[in-house]
């Protein structure tokens, strides 16, 4: 299971870029007047990309203040989704799924490579600063499992050999080809299509 961890070095203030603040306001303008804290989740998304895939508590305030909520229901929200970031990460953040499907596939040895290469820890930076990983809970792709986000892709059908691969890539400033290790086509049966077949004749 994630721990989300709170950074201790923080910024003072945050405030958003003036684009950002217009895509705030047309954020906002998607909801009824009286229904301004329906734009929590948007906003807290452009603070995490204007400062660097993380959010600190100045923006945590600071979307609180713009939306006019109580600063402990955003708090609440930014603590729950692991989607949000409360500390710095890597340039390439590896994100393991360890849910159950994926747990008795294997993601226990994904952790383990994540350990031995980037941080012992989940959550802190590999030595050269590149990478950072953690544990999340089911990513949706259970029926590639195991698997993992980097970034925004999906590396999916994955084992120990193969994560050691994609995370050295990662660690020499390479980003490796998403998608299934076992070169499935999305999640289709390996040898082919069982079922819908008439589609394939209709479609070739
Ligand atoms: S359990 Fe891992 S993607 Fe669903």
């Amino acid at each position: 299971m994630s721990i989300k961890k709170i950074s201790k070095t923080q910024p003072e203030k945050f405030e958003f870029t003036p684009e950002n603040f217009s895509e705030a306001e047309n954020e906002i303008e998607k909801y009824p007047k009286e229904k301004k804290a329906s734009a929590i989740l948007a906003l807290l998304h452009l603070v995490q990309k204007q400062n660097n895939n993380w959010i600190p508590l100045a923006g945590v305030k600071f979307v609180a203040k713009f939306l006019n909520v109580p600063y402990i229901k955003v708090y609440e929200i930014v603590t729950f989704y692991s989607m949000f970031n409360l500390s710095p990460v890597g340039k390439y953040f590896v994100q393991v799924c360890t849910t159950t499907p994926c747990m008795i596939r294997g993601a226990n040895k994904l952790t383990d490579v994540c350990k031995k290469y980037i941080s012992p820890k989940e959550n802190e930076l590999s030595e050269n600063k590149l990478c950072s990983w953690t544990e999340v809970e089911c990513l949706g792709a259970c029926v590639n499992a195991p698997m993992m986000q980097i970034n925004q892709d999906y590396f999916e059908d994955l084992d120990e050999n193969k994560t050691t691969e994609i995370i050295k890539q990662l660690l020499n400033d390479k980003f490796p080809e998403p998608g299934s290790a076992r070169n499935r086509k999305n999640n289709a049966p390996e040898e082919g299509k069982t079922t819908l077949l008439e589609l394939e004749v209709k479609n070739a």
